[in-house]
């Protein structure tokens, strides 16, 4: 069996000019390598959800005046629904229907124990007047809004201090005409930051699943300091040079399951972030325990899976497998800057497969945004614990852009069964890391030759038990 295994790598020694491996060494890796698979094996899934659960109470939202025209507004009919559903919080909760049509809405706001159901060929569409986006304080964790100072404009759909809320249907679209928003941003002419499509703050219990959704002013969907958050089938489109259009942004927030997801945007697909320097480190609520699976997307102007670079609160218990991007600016990315504080620990991305795509994996510590001057320049990130494995992508450009920071801590990054076809001449540029490699193609950089088996496998992060345990948790 282990004569089989070896001659699986046949091939990957094959292509590689540079390839030295031992066979003692060849060994050594397949008995690790059975270790992980067995860990890996072991992991879990979002819990599934039923988003067809009975309601016992349903109203459709004709019911309350609405019209679905695309050109009347229809945000009193929203909010009168969801008041007078209130009643039912307390009585196993109620379902909002919205049925086919084109309901043109403002800011609405979602409460506990309801489905919002959109059926097929429904399309919930954001007004394109800023007033009927009304603004609310900046989140704690940032200190202002992120692009502005002062307050920042509620998204089309809010909720806060709920449990037990839905979000879905049967491939209804929530579009947020963004393109308004996209132009004042470009002509410097907002008055507040944009808005996010979807946010849902301080909730527990949080399932979004089998929508499109569309053009976002700002981030797409936006759970801030939330547990137990499922986002599972969904479709998020944006165009590729959109502002800031990020895909879906956990921030703050703990057990968080995404699954089945393609995306598309003018940002990163997926961003997990933590507040926002001295703001952030002073409300320290972390995101942790975030399991992303079978996501699909591109992106020309951010990456798939970032971190950051609003960190501040740490990052921690990272789990994504199974990714495919293509056509895109970045792959992984860790974003920080010094003044950022917090930390990102034990993160692990394997099973990805790259095609076109300008950088595989990057660290980018010169995120010089700054809420105001009261940053802290010698609040330094802690970064360590990221293991990445078993990549194959084609026409790469570079593999890795690994920069730390001076006098900082970048430690335990391990790079293992990595194989990138790439065009540029120095595929991995690093400095200020530290880290392991095993099976990577083409070589790494210096600080990352030290090989992970045998001494340095218990320094690399690999799925444990308490991840495995919490997502079984999941909205059990
Ligand atoms: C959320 O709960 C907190 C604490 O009870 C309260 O101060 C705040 O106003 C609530 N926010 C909303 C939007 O209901
Ligand atoms: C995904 O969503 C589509 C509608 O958007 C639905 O037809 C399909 O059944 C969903 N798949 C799963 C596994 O729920
Ligand atoms: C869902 O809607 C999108 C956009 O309208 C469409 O492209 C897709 O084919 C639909 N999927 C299903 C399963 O109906
Ligand atoms: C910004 O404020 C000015 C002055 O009140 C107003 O005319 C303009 O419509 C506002 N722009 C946006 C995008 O809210
Ligand atoms: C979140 O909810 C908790 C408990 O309901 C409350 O004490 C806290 O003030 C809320 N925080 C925010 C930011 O709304
Ligand atoms: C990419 O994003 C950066 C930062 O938001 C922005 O400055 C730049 O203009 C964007 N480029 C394109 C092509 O959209
Ligand atoms: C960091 O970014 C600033 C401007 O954004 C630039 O001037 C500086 O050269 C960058 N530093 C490094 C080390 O790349
Ligand atoms: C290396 O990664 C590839 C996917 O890129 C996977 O198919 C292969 O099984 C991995 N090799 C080992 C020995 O795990
Ligand atoms: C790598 O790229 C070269 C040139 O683009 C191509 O000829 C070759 O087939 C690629 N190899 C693999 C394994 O994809
Ligand atoms: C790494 O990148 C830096 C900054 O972009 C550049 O100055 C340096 O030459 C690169 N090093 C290598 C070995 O390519």
């Amino acid at each position: 069996m282990i004569v089989s295994k070896a001659n699986a790598f046949k091939p990957f020694m094959l292509k590689s000019k540079t390839i030295s491996f031992q066979m003692v060494n060849v060994l050594l890796v397949v008995v690790f390598f059975s270790h992980i698979t067995w860990a890996v094996k072991g992991s879990s899934h979002c819990k599934q959800t039923d988003p067809g659960e009975i309601r016992p109470h349903s109203v459709t939202i004709t019911e309350f005046g609405a019209v679905g025209d695309g050109v009347t507004l229809n945000t009193k009919a929203f909010q009168n629904a969801i008041f007078y559903l209130n009643s039912f919080a307390d009585k196993g909760g109620a379902k909002l229907f919205v049925p086919a049509g084109r309901w043109l809405t403002g800011s609405f706001d979602l409460i506990s124990h309801l489905t919002l159901w959109l059926d097929k060929d429904a399309v919930i569409l954001g007004s394109k007047n800023p007033d009927d986006w009304p603004v609310v304080d900046p989140l704690p964790s940032y200190g202002r809004g992120r692009e502005l100072p002062g307050g920042r404009h509620r998204s089309l759909i809010y909720g806060c201090n709920l449990t037990d809320v839905i979000i879905t249907g049967d491939n209804g679209t929530i579009n947020g005409q963004g393109s308004v928003w996209w132009n004042w941003f470009r002509s410097k002419t907002l008055n507040y930051t944009r808005p996010h499509l979807v946010e849902l703050m301080n909730s527990t219990g949080v399932v979004i699943s089998n929508l499109n959704f569309l053009n976002s002013p700002f981030w797409t969907i936006h759970p801030v300091y939330c547990s137990r958050v499922t986002v599972q089938n969904v479709t998020i489109l944006a165009p590729l040079d959109s502002p800031n259009t990020d895909g879906i942004d956990p921030d703050s927030s703990d057990d968080v399951c995404i699954e089945d997801c393609y995306i598309s945007t003018g940002d990163d697909l997926i961003a997990i972030k933590s507040g926002w320097d001295e703001y952030g480190i002073s409300f320290a609520r972390p995101s942790t325990n975030i399991f992303i699976r079978r996501l699909t997307g591109h992106n020309r102007n951010g990456s798939g899976i970032a971190i950051g670079s609003e960190m501040s609160g740490g990052v921690s218990e990272v789990h994504a497998e199974n990714l495919y991007f293509f056509d895109s600016s970045t792959a992984i990315i860790i974003k920080t800057a010094p003044g950022r504080g917090g930390y990102v620990r034990n993160i692990y991305i394997s099973d990805v497969t790259l095609a076109g795509v300008d950088t595989a994996i990057r660290f980018n510590s010169n995120f010089s945004e700054h809420p105001d001057e009261f940053y802290d320049p010698n609040a330094l990130p802690v970064i360590e614990r990221i293991t990445v494995k078993d990549v194959k992508g084609d026409n790469i450009k570079v593999a890795g852009l690994l920069n730390g920071i001076e006098r900082d801590s970048f430690r335990h990054l391990c790079l293992l069964n990595i194989t990138l076809n790439v065009t540029s001449e120095s595929p991995w540029n690093c400095s200020y890391i530290q880290g392991y490699s095993a099976l990577v193609s083409p070589e790494t950089c210096e600080p990352l030759k030290e090989s992970i088996y045998p001494k340095h496998y218990s320094d690399c992060y690999h799925l444990s038990d308490p991840l495995h345990n919490s997502a079984l948790r999941h909205l059990s």
